[in-house]
């Protein structure tokens, strides 16, 4: 059960079993008691979210919880969410943030709090300038250096879930999150382990924190990969690893198997389009949608990367229909499409953003 009831009228409550310190919690909404909620410390957030609740408690919000003095706290009003039209937290998420009526494109994301990984270079950095370019509060994450003049960065090694969790720790303080984009990857010339490690287990280890900071209307877009395309053929095992809960579960997992993964970049692309449909069912019922792109071949530095061990034709052999490779900036647009309000009822979706060369395979050509 929530461990407190609070007001969400901003007034001051007390409570002697309340130990978390100032920062953000999970509010549950009580059916029937617009103007109170069950709050939870966030270390207890997830186990919450991952299991069914009894009504009438049901997950409504992340918000910050103040702290005045042992046992007394309130919870900071509501600034960034759109109230219900209730006026209180009764109502299922998918019903207090539902509708792209009236959300304005060029505009979405003014004064949103959003989270880019990958922020440094590529497909990352190009996500990251469009988003400040349209006045959201862009937060960088990478293990080099941000250039490109964002609100916060936060050097992190997606490869150190410790790390991940001392990160989100530093974000929670700031307040919630209203849109992640997982954009940072290892490229497939590096070490498998290190690339399944990045490209699946780190990527869902953060995005698992960050949704516990996330409230109902929220979104989440991650970077896969049309090299991870053909993940039907290995439905049955990719399932059997993403069913291995948490960073230290899925490596031993993959350690144990990794004579078997003769392709760690396309293995590890598989995994995370295979979560993301599958997580996605999970998350909607907090009011927050999941999806993924993949990408054909995009002039990045991770190709330049990838050319230097693979003659340029065997790239190009993948980007057929269109015959051209993408900029980074031409796979911006369905990242914030989906990230945003005007896709309020996209969720479980894997984009293909590859010039249509994912329809050719479907097609058996
Ligand atoms: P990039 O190499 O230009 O950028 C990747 C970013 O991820 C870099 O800033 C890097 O520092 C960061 N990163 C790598 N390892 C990290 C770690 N352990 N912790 C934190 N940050 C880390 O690559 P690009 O092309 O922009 O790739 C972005 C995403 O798109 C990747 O997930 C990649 O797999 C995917 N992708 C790229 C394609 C391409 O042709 N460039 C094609 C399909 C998917």
């Amino acid at each position: 059960m929530p461990i407190a009831a609070a007001r969400t009228d901003g007034q001051w409550s007390r409570h002697s079993r309340l130990p978390a310190p100032s920062g953000v919690i999970t509010v549950w909404a009580a059916e029937g008691h617009p103007r109170t909620c069950g709050v939870e410390p966030p270390g207890q957030a997830r186990r919450m979210q991952h299991r069914s609740w009894p009504a009438p408690y049901r997950p409504h919000a992340v918000q910050t919880i103040e702290r005045a003095s042992p046992g007394r706290y309130r919870v900071v009003p509501p600034t960034r969410l759109r109230p219900s039209r209730a006026g209180g937290c009764n109502r299922s998420p998918s019903r207090i943030w539902a509708r792209s009526e009236g959300w304005d494109m060029a505009d979405g994301y003014r004064g949103k709090r959003v989270v880019v990984t990958g922020c440094a270079s590529g497909i990352g950095a190009a996500v990251a300038k469009a988003l400040l370019a349209q006045g959201a509060h862009v937060i960088g994450l990478d293990r080099i250096a941000s250039p490109h003049g964002l609100d916060k960065f936060l050097a992190v090694d997606l490869a150190d879930p410790a790390a991940i969790d001392t990160m989100l720790t530093t974000l929670a303080a700031g307040g919630a999150v209203d849109a992640l984009f997982n954009c940072a990857g290892l490229a497939p010339t590096q070490p498998k382990l290190a690339i399944l490690k990045v490209n699946f287990l780190g990527t869902r280890h953060l995005t698992e924190g960050m949704a516990t900071l996330m409230p109902p209307g929220s979104a989440i877009v991650s970077v896969s990969s049309n090299g991870g395309l053909r993940w039907r053929a290995q439905r049955a095992l990719l399932l059997d690893l993403i069913r291995r809960d948490g960073f230290a579960e899925g490596l031993a997992w993959l350690e144990a198997r990794a004579d078997e993964i003769i392709n760690g970049y396309a293995f590890a692309k598989q995994a995370l389009t295979v979560w993301t449909l599958h997580e996605s069912a999970r998350l909607i019922e907090q009011g927050i949608r999941l999806n993924c792109t993949s990408p054909g071949a995009v002039e990045t530095p991770m190709l330049r990367e990838i050319e230097e061990k693979m003659p340029g034709a065997a790239i190009d052999a993948a980007t057929v229909p269109i015959g051209r490779r993408s900029a980074p900036e031409e796979q911006v647009g369905p990242l914030l499409f989906l990230g945003s309000q005007a896709a309020s009822y996209v969720n479980g979706v894997d984009l293909a953003v590859d010039g249509g060369y994912a329809a050719t395979v479907a097609l058996g050509e």
